[in-house]
Formats: C-alpha cells, sequence, structure tokens
C-alpha cells in the first residue's frame, strides 16, 4: 500500500488563560475583560502586548477619518512610539475605558503593563483611562466620535482627556446624550394619539 505523507499545520501554542482574566462580550463596547476572582488592590494582571511601531506607521494602519466610529487597538507610549496590540496582541486588548477605571496602565520604557487600582470583585468589567489627548481644535462632535459608554455615574461622554477649563464641552455633550436617549426611548406615535 502506497504511503501518504499527510503535513499536519503544526499545533498552535496557546499562552496558559491568565489567572485573574476572562474575555466575555461588555455592555460597554464589544467584547471586555473581567475579573475571574477577587483581585486586590495593586496586583499586577498583564503587559499590554503588540507590535512596537511609530506613531507615522500608526497614522498609516488606522485613519480616524476613515472610520464612521473610532476603533483600534492601539496604546500611545510617547509622541514618537505605540504597541499596536492588533499584532501580537493578548487579552489585554479587550480591556475598555472606564471613566471611574478600577485599573491603571504603567508605561515602562516600550513596555505597558496593567494593574488593579482597586479592591475588583469576582465578574467585575475591569477597565482602565485611556486618557486620548485632547486637541485645542475639537468639537463637540469629535469628543462624541470617541464617545464613551461606560455607564458610570462619573461618565463624561467621552473617552478623551478633556481639560476642566474645557469641562463646558463634557457639559454640553452629556446633555446631547441625554436628549438623544430620551429620543430613542420615546414611544413611537400612534394615529389614535393625534
Ligand atoms: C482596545 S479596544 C477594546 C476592546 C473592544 N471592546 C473590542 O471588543 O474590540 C478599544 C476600542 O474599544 C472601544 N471602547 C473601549 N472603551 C470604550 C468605552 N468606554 N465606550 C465606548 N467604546 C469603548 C473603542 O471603539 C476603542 O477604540
Ligand atoms: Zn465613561
Amino acid at each position: 500500500m502506497a504511503r501518504t505523507t499527510t503535513k499536519r499545520p503544526a499545533a498552535r501554542k496557546r499562552n496558559p488563560p491568565n489567572p485573574w482574566l476572562v474575555l466575555r462580550r461588555s455592555k460597554i463596547h464589544g467584547r471586555g475583560v473581567y475579573a475571574r476572582k477577587d483581585i486586590p488592590r495593586g496586583t499586577r494582571l498583564i503587559e499590554y502586548t503588540g507590535e512596537v511601531i511609530n506613531n507615522a506607521e500608526a497614522d498609516r494602519r488606522y485613519e480616524d477619518d476613515k472610520m464612521s466610529r473610532h476603533h483600534t487597538f492601539l496604546f500611545i507610549l510617547n509622541d514618537r512610539w505605540c504597541v499596536d496590540a492588533a499584532v501580537g496582541g493578548n487579552i489585554a486588548r479587550f480591556i475598555n475605558h472606564k471613566c471611574d477605571p478600577n485599573c491603571v496602565a504603567w508605561i515602562e520604557g516600550k513596555r505597558i503593563w496593567i494593574d488593579a487600582l482597586t479592591d475588583i470583585r469576582q465578574g467585575e468589567e475591569l477597565g482602565y483611562e485611556y486618557e486620548y489627548d485632547f486637541d485645542s481644535t475639537y468639537t463637540i462632535e469629535d469628543l462624541a466620535f470617541y464617545g464613551c459608554r461606560c455607564g458610570s455615574p462619573k461618565c463624561r461622554g467621552t473617552i478623551v482627556d478633556v481639560p476642566k477649563r474645557k469641562w463646558h464641552m463634557v457639559r454640553e455633550l452629556r446633555r446631547r446624550m441625554r436628549a438623544g436617549r430620551r429620543a430613542s426611548t420615546k414611544r413611537p406615535e400612534r394615529s389614535s394619539d393625534r
């Protein structure tokens, strides 16, 4: 009998699951990262891994103007470099932004670490401040493009780190969001209502 040589693809090496973190659907956005068990404040949870690229390359890969809603896995390190977790990223890339965060991201050179900022209960969604830079030319619409849905009473309505002197923009953004929510939950008018 002829022998066939079946070339099997090498088994993909999987990283062991992170002891603290688990991935699930998120009410904030897409998928999010949750506490697998109670986490004490100060615990080092995970490194935010990915490809280190310069900012020009990041602009080439992701053009905000071409997105209807902002979505990337970029983490800015400084004015020259960032990490693109779309390449070689781990579960850390799914941690969403929170305006009232329970985690914090530390930059050490070209590496990024996510630590627990508070005690975190099992099942709680993790989030850190993305601190997107505020640009002095930003309008309310720009802030809405980077809209935040963290749901916290402290939510400023945008992932952008708005300086206190521009807080009037946050108030206006939140007013518009409330009005939008009211309009979308309003009962549709029936002919018998007229
Ligand atoms: C690194 S990803 C986080 C994972 C994301 N949930 C997913 O499933 O791909 C970053 C993107 O998630 C979205 N995102 C993160 N936090 C958010 C928040 N608080 N409100 C709205 N969108 C958020 C934004 O689109 C952002 O560009
Ligand atoms: Zn928020």
